[in-house]
């Protein structure tokens, strides 16, 4: 099935089975803005506690917080998010439609990659086993030229990002002959800065109203309150502060479901450590968080970092994250060396010492900074596409979510054979003793088949059948999600077969 359907039938998927709405569905919606449902809301909230436990439960040395959405203005001043948190734009003047002109050049990088996979693909196929690809791809003609073609459209997009470059960096897209999807055509604008960040304002009447951002990351709610949390929390470098929470951004291209978002939510972690040991906890932060992501079984082959070209101003390290979705390799988390950048802006703008006095060195300074900062919406898009399997049964095709078990909205489903003789009651002692312990959810409509289609495609990984053998041997059927075996086992056992499976206890142990 193309990458393309794919997709599609996962955002109607995720409609269908209460995972993600359309915000304002009824009013048609509100561009890149998204509600989740029954299902998704508890997906949310397994992959939140994944994230929060494995940084707060399993290191001493990290602690949480929750800050305001709302910040003093200052503070956007002087984090550079006022003058510098923007994106480049172009339109197209025939379908008016508009694009980040970075995206379309990124984009264009993709196919030239696109066409030597191709070719390296036709040629492990025509070759067989003695394929040697690393041969193929340093000496074939046509792989060369594309190599050629893509390593100078690069060289030229990195430098016109990092001068700032925006004649250059349409130049690219105009010599690239790139053309608008809807139009067709290459009648582009000129390409202009867009700030990303939406502002209203706050108090009572309007001459003493002050402008006011909604926070487009979390990161600075962090930074204001480190010497809040290391002074109460007696904290010693290197700590971290994690935080889970929305962030606002009004975002130039709309697209692509909960991908690129204008209201989404951010788990974010600083950890605060000596000058000159940064570029050490940088790459130790890189390993644990892909380890945090491979945990989940999707497969290491589906994850890869891609360095940045061009550094942000805060970073002298920078580095993202990328899940194979399927719209290609696309940013889910990044890491960033923050230099002493955002602690140093504040200690200026606030007029206040926030330096670190390190008992050890017997020396003052401000610390430098390792963000790790991860869109929650992303993570579940992330895993939603790793989970959704089409399979090919005797008696139809089974749509299954193959969700790690620990993340599932619901755990374990009580089905009743029939409603009847008693077998309901029963379904409904094993629920109200179970339900203190996992996500537990009752069906008693339709045949068992298609009750467990229905579990299947909301990802729960056990399901239970009580039949009439049960009122008398206190056993029921366990059926495997992802096996569909299916074995008898007594209901005195259950809670210990299953909790330790679907508890997100079993994949912290997992990253120890
Ligand atoms: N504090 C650093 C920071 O915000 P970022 O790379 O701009 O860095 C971090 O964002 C993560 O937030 C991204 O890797 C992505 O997962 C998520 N994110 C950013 N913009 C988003 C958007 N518009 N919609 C959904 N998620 C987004």
């Amino acid at each position: 099935m193309a990458q393309e359907d794919v997709f599609k039938k996962l955002v109607s998927h995720c409609k269908e089975y209460g995972f993600v709405f359309p915000s304002s569905d009824i009013y048609d919606g509100l561009g890149a803005v998204y509600d989740y449902g029954q299902m998704g809301v508890e997906l949310k909230n397994n992959i939140k506690k994944y994230w929060w436990d494995s940084m707060v439960l399993l290191h001493d040395n990290i602690v949480g917080i929750d800050s305001a959405i709302f910040m003093h203005p200052t503070i956007w001043k002087a984090s550079g998010h006022v003058d510098a948190f923007n994106d480049p734009l172009i339109d197209n003047k025939d379908s008016k439609k508009r694009y980040r002109a970075d995206v379309l050049v990124e984009d264009q990088l993709a196919k030239y990659d696109d066409k030597i996979n191709k070719e390296v693909a036709k040629a492990a196929k025509r070759f067989g086993e003695a394929f040697d690809e690393q041969e193929f791809r340093s000496t074939n003609a046509r792989v060369l030229k594309y190599q050629e073609q893509r390593d100078a459209v690069h060289e030229r997009f990195a430098k016109a990002l990092n001068d700032n470059d925006l004649t250059e960096l349409r130049q690219i897209i105009v010599d690239e002959e790139i053309v608008c999807p809807i139009s067709g055509t290459r009648e582009w604008t000129e390409v202009r800065q867009f700030n990303l960040m939406f502002a209203t304002e706050m108090g009572s009447t309007s001459d003493s109203a002050m402008k006011v951002y909604l926070r487009p990351e979390t990161a600075q709610g962090i930074f204001v309150n480190y010497m809040n949390v290391q002074k109460s929390g007696r904290m010693r470098v290197p700590f971290g502060i994690a935080q889970i929470g929305k962030a606002f951004r009004n975002e130039i291209v709309a697209r692509q479901f909960i991908f690129r978002m204008r209201e989404f939510e951010q788990m974010e972690m600083q950890f605060f450590v000596r000058p000159g040991t940064e570029l050490d906890w940088f790459r130790s932060w890189k390993e644990q968080r892909l380890k945090w992501h491979e945990n989940l079984g999707f497969g290491s082959e589906n994850y890869r970092f891609h360095d940045h070209d061009k550094l942000a101003h805060y970073a002298n390290a920078a580095t993202d994250i990328e899940f194979l979705m399927p719209f290609g390799f696309k940013e889910v988390e990044g890491i960033h060396s923050r230099t002493d950048f955002d602690l140093a802006q504040h200690e200026k703008f606030s007029g206040k010492n926030i330096k670190y006095f390190d008992p050890e060195l017997n020396q003052s300074y401000v610390p430098y900074v390792v963000e790790t900062s991860i869109g929650v919406d992303r993570m579940f898009l992330s895993i939603m596409a790793g989970s959704y399997c089409e399979e090919e049964l005797e008696n139809g095709t089974r749509v299954v979510l193959k969700l790690p078990a620990a993340l599932a909205p619901v755990k374990l489903a009580v089905l009743p054979l029939v409603k009847k003789d008693g077998l309901a009651e029963k379904a409904m002692d094993i629920i109200n003793d179970l339900k203190f312990h996992f996500n537990c959810q009752y069906d008693e409509k339709d045949s068992i088949g298609k009750r467990y289609r229905r579990q299947d495609a909301i990802g729960t990984p056990y399901c239970i059948t009580v039949d009439h053998d049960t009122l008398n041997d206190n056993c029921v059927t366990l059926r495997n999600r992802d096996t569909m075996e299916q074995e008898r086992v007594a209901i005195a056992d259950l809670n210990n077969i299953i909790a330790d499976r679907v508890s997100i206890t079993s994949l912290l142990k997992k990253l120890q």
